[in-house]
Order: C-alpha cells, then sequence, then structure tokens
C-alpha cells in the first residue's frame, strides 16, 4: 500500500501522505509495519496514524516509548466525538504525541470546542471537517446547508482561537459493494472529488486562507486497492491539474483482508492473511456436516458474498498453495459451535476429516473476529510461529 501511494506521487507529481488506521489488528507491531518500519521493500514511511479507540492511542504510545521509538507521531481520532467526556481524553491525549486530529461535523461541536477550550498541549484542535460521499455514515454532504452553515461557523472568531481546519476526510464504507477493482476506483475517484469540493467551499467562505495547505484524506480498503490499477490516466490527471490540496490516502483492514475484502473483486484470496485456527471436535456422518468450535464468539455474524460465517481451507494451503482450496464453510454458528458444510461443489466428505485436526478458517470480516481474541499468533512461510501480538482491545 506505502509503494502504490509513492508510485501515485510520482505520476501525480504530488507527494501524498498516508494514514494507518489500526483498528483491523490494534496491535504495535502491525501498525510500525503498516508505517513502513523495518520494511526495507517499502519506499516510504509515515508517521500518522487513525484510531478507533483512544485505548489504542495509549496503548501503542506506551509500546513505542517502551522501545524508545517515535514511529507514531500523528494520531487522529475517527469518530466525530466531539462532545465533553471524549474531548476530555484527547485533550490528555495532546500531551502524548506531536499532533492529534479530531472530526468534526456538526455545529455544535464547534461549540463544543469553543466551550472547552483549547486542549492540554495549548495548541488549538486540528480538526478534519468529516465530508459524507454516500456511507451516509458519520459526515455530511458537500451540498447540504449544514455543511456550509459548519463551514462558515469554522471562520467565525471564537472557533478560530480553539480550533484550525487541518483538512476534509471521506470514507468510502460503501466501497465494500464494489464488484472489481473498476468499481472501487470509481469510488475512490468519487471520495477525492468529494473532499476537493469541500476544500474550494472552505475557499469561498475563508478568501485570505491557503487551501493548497488543507489534506484531503480520503480512503477504504477497496478504494485504496484500486491504486493498484495499472495505466489510471484519470486519476494521476487528476492529482496534476485539479487537486487542491494535500493528498492522503487513509485505510485499515487491507494489511489482514477477509472474505468481505475477498468479495470485492480487489483481492485475491491467498492475499487474506489472518484466519482463525479451527479444532474439528466431532463429525456426523448421515447429514455430512462437522462441528468445530468456531462460533459466533469468534468469528461473529458478519457476512459477505461467501456463504456462511467464514470459508476453511487446509492448513498447509494458507501457507503454500495459490489459490486456496475452499474445502468447508461455517454454515450455522451457536455462541461456541459452528456446523460444517461442504463449501459449493467440493465433494468434501467428514471421512477426510480427522477428528481432532485444526483447519484454518478465513473470516468474513478480520476486523471485527480479530475483536474476540486476546492475541494472534505470527506464522513466518514455513508455517512457523515466530511471534505473538497483543493488541490494545475495548474501551
Ligand atoms: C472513518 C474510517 N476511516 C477509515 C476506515 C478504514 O477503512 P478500511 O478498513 O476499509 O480500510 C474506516 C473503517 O471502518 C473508518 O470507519
Amino acid at each position: 500500500m506505502l509503494n502504490s501511494v509513492h508510485d501515485l506521487g510520482v505520476s501525480g507529481g504530488k507527494k501524498i501522505h498516508f494514514r494507518a488506521h489500526v483498528k483491523t489488528h490494534k496491535t504495535a507491531q502491525g501498525t510500525f509495519k503498516q508505517l513502513g518500519f523495518n520494511l526495507p521493500a517499502s519506499k516510504i514511511t509515515s508517521n500518522s496514524i487513525l484510531i478507533s479507540t483512544i485505548r489504542e492511542a495509549h496503548g501503542l504510545l506506551d509500546y513505542q516509548e517502551s522501545i524508545g521509538k517515535e514511529y507514531i507521531k500523528d494520531i487522529c481520532y475517527s469518530l466525530p466525538g466531539c462532545v465533553l467526556p471524549i474531548l476530555e481524553q484527547l485533550s490528555i491525549l495532546t500531551r502524548r504525541v506531536e499532533n492529534v486530529r479530531i472530526f468534526v461535523d456538526n455545529v455544535e461541536h464547534l461549540d463544543n470546542l469553543v466551550r472547552f477550550g483549547k486542549p492540554a498541549s495549548r495548541q488549538r484542535w486540528s480538526v478534519f471537517i468529516k465530508v459524507d460521499m454516500g456511507t451516509q455514515r458519520a459526515g455530511l454532504t458537500t451540498d447540504s446547508v449544514e455543511f456550509s452553515e459548519l463551514l462558515q461557523k469554522t471562520q467565525s472568531p471564537e472557533v478560530l482561537e480553539v480550533v484550525q481546519v487541518y483538512g476534509f476526510y471521506a470514507h468510502a464504507g460503501h466501497s465494500y459493494a464494489s464488484g472489481s477493482m473498476e468499481d472501487a476506483h470509481k469510488y475512490l475517484l468519487d471520495e477525492i472529488k468529494a473532499v476537493n469540493d469541500a476544500a474550494q467551499l472552505l475557499g469561498k467562505h475563508a478568501p485570505s486562507l491557503d487551501i493548497s495547505k488543507l489534506v484531503l484524506s480520503v480512503g477504504a480498503t477497496p478504494t485504496s486497492n484500486s491504486l493498484r490499477l495499472a495505466e489510471e490516466p484519470v486519476l494521476t490527471n487528476f492529482i496534476k491539474t485539479n487537486l487542491k490540496g494535500i493528498l492522503e490516502i487513509h485505510c485499515g483492514n487491507y494489511c489482514v483482508y477477509d472474505l468481505q475484502q475477498l468479495s470485492t473483486g480487489c483481492i485475491r484470496d491467498h492475499e487474506i492473511s489472518g484466519f482463525v485456527l479451527a479444532t474439528i471436535v466431532s463429525s456426523y456422518k448421515t447429514r455430512n456436516e462437522i462441528l468445530a468450535d468456531t462460533g459466533v464468539m469468534s468469528l461473529t455474524r458478519e457476512v459477505s458474498r461467501f456463504p456462511g460465517y467464514g470459508v476453511c481451507v487446509k492448513l498447509e494451503d494458507i501457507l503454500y498453495k495459490e489459490p486456496f482450496s475452499h474445502y468447508w464453510y461455517v454454515a450455522r454458528i451457536s455462541q461456541e459451535h459452528g456446523i460444517l458444510k461442504p463449501y459449493g461443489n467440493s465433494n468434501s466428505g467428514v471421512g477426510d476429516v480427522k477428528i481432532g485436526s485444526k483447519m484454518a478458517v478465513l473470516p468474513q470480516h478480520a476486523c471485527i473476529a480479530m475483536g474476540q481474541f486476546p492475541y494472534y499468533f505470527v506464522v513466518d512461510s514455513q508455517g512457523i510461529v515466530t511471534d505473538l501480538w497483543t493488541p490494545y482491545q475495548k474501551w
């Protein structure tokens, strides 16, 4: 991903930033890899991350302090949470790291920031305005009245006293519905156009503002993956001729992947790096079904175009085979159990599966499945466990 961002910068003739979302694995070791540290093949490094909980930030900062590193220098909290209890925690965070960015998508957020005053760092709050470009989750559409009101308010003297607009942020969550790299690329162009329009609108409200300094942050795993499309003239031309600010690409799931990403058509199955190790505990000849210890508590109820709650592959396939053979899938789940049925026309039979053996289950949604585990085993290309990573989970 870092190399795709670098290469886009070269073809577009502008430096492009990268910000890693750490929500999928929530570990220090994984985050440092996402940022390109100690990765010889990476053409660039980054110091910027997104967090989904404030606990992630403290865990990561504690860890990097303990090893004497300053890999992470810029942390953005990815929920527009400008309400007092959260602002208090974000304010404390500003004392621990060079830059903290926060999201705003409501005029009340600005009122709350004015009421709160500057954070503990005594710098102004550095704010990304969250743009909704079709996901209808957080954020405002650039053509809405609320958006104009919000932009206008950022320029009022009392707000300018405590708030600095750092840029605009869009996340095409709905790009998960893509069916190909080309589809995902259209969403990426939409993301970029949305934040670019937003910057121009702010320029109208604040003619003396240098909008070329605004950071325009976009991305989701499918849209960021579409940077791998070779020969993409529309995007590079846009960057060369129309881009008003500094482009930043952000994404998170790409460092693990899962069946939902496979469903987008942007990746191949052997690129999925995270799997749940299932133990086969029983089997039923008459109904040709297997019982495994993978239920809702490990696989969750996430779904995609792939059937069930996880697709099973042989452990050795994870290491050596490309593409994987899908033998079984987790068709039904209870709290702790999963019932496995043969996948498609795989002809799998219970006679081939030993009770007590292990299978790799590719989860539907890695970010949610990984949240169920207190640690992850890291294996090398020979299948040897080389490390154990502990996530900074919950709140
Ligand atoms: C606000 C925000 N930004 C970025 C991301 C990263 O998206 P992805 O995991 O698809 O890369 C997410 C994921 O949910 C998100 O909510």
